[in-house]
């Protein structure tokens, strides 16, 4: 566990309030949800509230007041359960809004059963209203409700909100710049990912050694505890997004996860798992042979998604567009189609008419953060230039890298090729100078998987 760091949510939430400049803005937290009849799935906070607040726990609501007025000041408000110990028996612990207001640094604490009280009275007299309508419809009718008690008033002298805004738009922005606290904390869930990657290599040479001795099967799934036991023993609280291992022919299915399938001799392996560390995912995806060693086919393609992932990590830098490193990806896979005869044409040909989606038909990444497919635009508004609206790369910003090729079965396509899947992902957080490969601890090169994983047979030998 990190430390709480009071400041640093003090100052996200004084960030927002200096952008709200006037207004009251609510901000819910996710809810708990059934998995079946009365179990629940893992609760999951909501990732915008939890960012302003460090605040875990369910049934919470942040209220924020700006103001400009220079007699009255911003304030921060958190609604929260009580402390109950009957409850506190059966669940566990909760903060109650007394110590929730010292611990997270808030300037008044509620219980949440005060809401419906207060919310009218907090709104009352507020230009403006910063709040995400369409995100819960439950929340939708609360904050209605509430509006409407506020122009109840009106003829008692009470104005209300005369404009809405979407307050997860402003946190947006700020989600997508990452503060040296972030930075810490997905540097280091980069690193248990990354280890886990590893470890998952060797777990798999030392039990193909096994499996060919004595018909122990490797099930994918089997890979996938090895990731959530590696997560957890290295503090990370869950896996970023369900993992993806997906043995030959399953890595040809782009969001496979079923992970059932028994690992084959001469396949190759795609695992595509990270894990959240304190809120904050990692998301990295490696692809090594079941057996420790590339075919040449499989060698063949595997070098050149490496080597177009080479070229969209170089591309991503400050002063760079958003699109900069798929651009760099595609170059390299294209020529590499047109090379192995997957694609017919020329290089200019291929790109134009997109015939190479046949084998690569994802992007090159996405943003990375609280969410795995973190918050953010894409592209700006103004200035467009000849690169279009791409938004441009800022040190802070940390995304993913992440070409691929899956090759289907075709009539058009060398059977050599057949049913190999290929994605290669690290992290990427842009800096000053270009950037840092927050995730470089995972082994990628041919040579050093096929080292380490001839290394973890040797010992099951
Ligand atoms: N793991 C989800 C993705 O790579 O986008
Ligand atoms: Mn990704
Ligand atoms: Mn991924």
């Amino acid at each position: 566990m990190t430390m709480f760091n009071l400041k640093e949510f003090q100052a996200r939430r004084n960030q927002l309030l200096a952008n709200m400049v006037e207004g009251v803005a609510i901000i819910p937290t996710a809810p708990e949800v059934i998995r079946n009849r009365d179990s629940h799935y893992p609760y999951r906070f909501d990732s915008h509230f939890y960012y302003l607040t460090g605040f875990k726990e369910p049934d919470s609501v942040l209220v924020l007041i700006a103001s400009d007025d220079s007699k009255s000041e911003n304030k921060s408000i958190l609604f929260c359960r009580d402390k109950d110990m009957e409850r506190e028996i059966w669940d566990g612990f909760r903060y109650g809004p007394e110590a929730a207001k010292t611990t997270f640094g808030f300037d008044e604490t509620y219980s949440i059963a005060q809401l419906d009280d207060m919310l009218p009275k907090l709104m009352a007299n507020q230009s403006k209203l910063f709040y995400s309508l369409g995100a819960s419809s439950d929340w939708d009718v609360k904050v209605t409700g509430w509006l409407n008690k506020v122009k109840d008033l009106a003829r008692a002298g009470v104005s209300a909100p005369e404009s809405i805004v979407d307050v997860r738009q402003l946190i947006d922005v700020q989600r997508l710049l990452k503060t040296p606290y972030e930075i810490d904390l997905m540097r280091r869930s980069a690193n248990i990912a990354a280890g886990a990657h590893n470890r998952a290599m060797m777990f798999v040479a030392g039990k193909f050694v096994k499996a060919n001795q004595n018909e122990y099967a490797i099930k994918e799934n089997e890979v996938e505890a090895e990731f959530l036991h590696e997560f957890y023993k290295n503090g990370s609280q869950s896996p970023a997004y369900t993992s993806i291992v997906a043995g030959g022919a399953n890595a040809c299915t782009l969001h496979y996860n079923a992970n059932n399938c028994v690992l084959k001799n001469g396949d190759l392996l795609l695992i595509d798992a990270g894990c959240e560390l304190d809120g904050y995912a990692s998301d990295i995806t490696r692809t090594f042979p079941v057996n420790g060693k590339f075919s040449p086919a499989q060698k063949d393609l595997y070098e050149l998604v490496l080597a177009s992932q080479f070229a969209a990590i170089d591309a991503a830098k400050p002063n760079n567009h958003w699109n900069a490193p798929h651009e760099a990806a595609l170059e390299i896979l294209v020529q590499g189609f047109i090379d192995f005869k997957l694609c017919k044409g020329t290089k200019e040909e291929v790109l134009e008419n997109g015939s190479y989606r046949q084998f690569y038909m994802h992007r090159t990444g996405h943003w990375l953060g609280l969410d795995v497919h973190d918050v953010g635009q894409y592209t700006i508004k103004e200035p467009k230039d000849k690169a279009g609206n791409w938004a441009i790369l800022e040190p802070g910003n940390t995304l993913t890298v992440e070409p691929g090729c899956y090759v289907r079965p075709a009539d058009n396509v060398p059977e050599h090729f057949w049913s190999i899947g290929i994605r290669i992902e690290d992290d990427v957080l842009i800096t000053k100078t270009g950037n840092e490969v927050l995730t470089k601890n995972a082994v990628k090169t041919v040579a050093d998987i096929e080292a380490l994983m001839a290394d973890a047979k040797s010992k099951h030998v």
